[in-house]
């Protein structure tokens, strides 16, 4: 009789751990949103050890919580993420992403929750004032017709920053041979510190804390147009969009959004 029952104890623990792991939806278990980034973008998105914190982060937390959903952040290259939105492999991409026209062509975005501006970093003892040192003269718009020999741009592969520096002089670009692409921003501002580099172009939140976090790097100003960061949803998911808008809206509203970004961001 004992054996029968410990026999029978085993069999309905291993028939509830079955039913744990497959019964989605019932008892506690909740929806996942899955969240790409690109963790190397401070204060947006980075890494404490082996966490993943930031803007983004913390946005996407009390989004999921709003929606009842888990948050699964996955770190990934900047340039996979939209395809990996478009596939379905991620719900979200959440990475500091400028809304582009581009990118609309295979994504949704949600509506905008922050802003950004291209900067440029520079070693703090360089000969360059001013991006327009980049330019050797102009034509009779008043647009570059010409870049400094052997000027060396470095960017991360597939940005804004990426795009705009690759564009033609006449576009206020410096041509695709002045561009290095790394992988990461963080990349590209080793690169500049171990002089492989005269620049890095990179929104302008993370390069303040790149030049914080780093001795010997100062920012010039640029007069890019300004970007809407949001946040990416595949085109079929119009539920999941609506869902994301209304509880941005509600973050907004009370409080819960200005304030993480007060956090990072905070106003002087
Ligand atoms: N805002 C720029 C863009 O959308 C750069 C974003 C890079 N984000 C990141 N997490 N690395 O292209």
């Amino acid at each position: 009789m004992k054996k029968f029952l410990k026999v029978a104890s085993i069999v309905l623990v291993i028939a509830m751990l079955a039913c744990f792991a497959s019964c989605g939806g019932n008892g506690d278990e909740k929806e996942k949103l899955i969240m790409a980034t690109n963790a190397a973008f401070p204060p947006y998105e980075y890494k404490e050890g082996d966490k993943i914190v930031g803007i983004d982060a913390e946005i996407a937390e009390a989004i999921a919580k709003e929606l009842g959903m888990e948050l699964e952040i996955i770190d990934t290259e900047f340039g996979s993420i939209v395809g990996g939105v478009q596939s379905g492999k991620y719900d979200i991409g959440m990475a500091g992403m400028t809304v582009t026209e581009d990118r609309l062509k295979s994504v949704n975005f949600s509506t905008s929750y922050a802003k950004g501006v291209q900067s440029v970093i520079v070693l703090e003892d360089s000969k360059y004032t001013s991006y327009e040192d980049f330019y050797t003269g102009y034509d009779k718009d008043g647009n570059p017709n010409g870049v400094i020999d052997d000027l060396k741009i470095g960017v991360q592969q597939d940005t804004t920053g990426d795009i705009y520096a690759s564009d033609k002089p006449e576009k206020w670009g410096f041509g695709e041979d002045s561009v290095i692409r790394y992988k990461t921003g963080a990349d590209a501002v080793q690169a500049l510190i171990a002089g492989k580099v005269d620049c890095v172009i990179i929104d302008n939140e993370p390069a303040k804390s790149f030049v914080e976090a780093n001795e010997g790097l100062k920012i010039l100003k640029t007069s890019y147009v300004e970007e809407d960061y949001a946040i990416a949803i595949a085109k079929e998911d119009t539920e999941l969009l609506e869902k994301i808008n209304a509880a941005l809206e509600k973050l907004t509203d009370d409080g819960t959004i200005p304030g993480i970004i007060e956090k990072y961001i905070p106003a002087k």
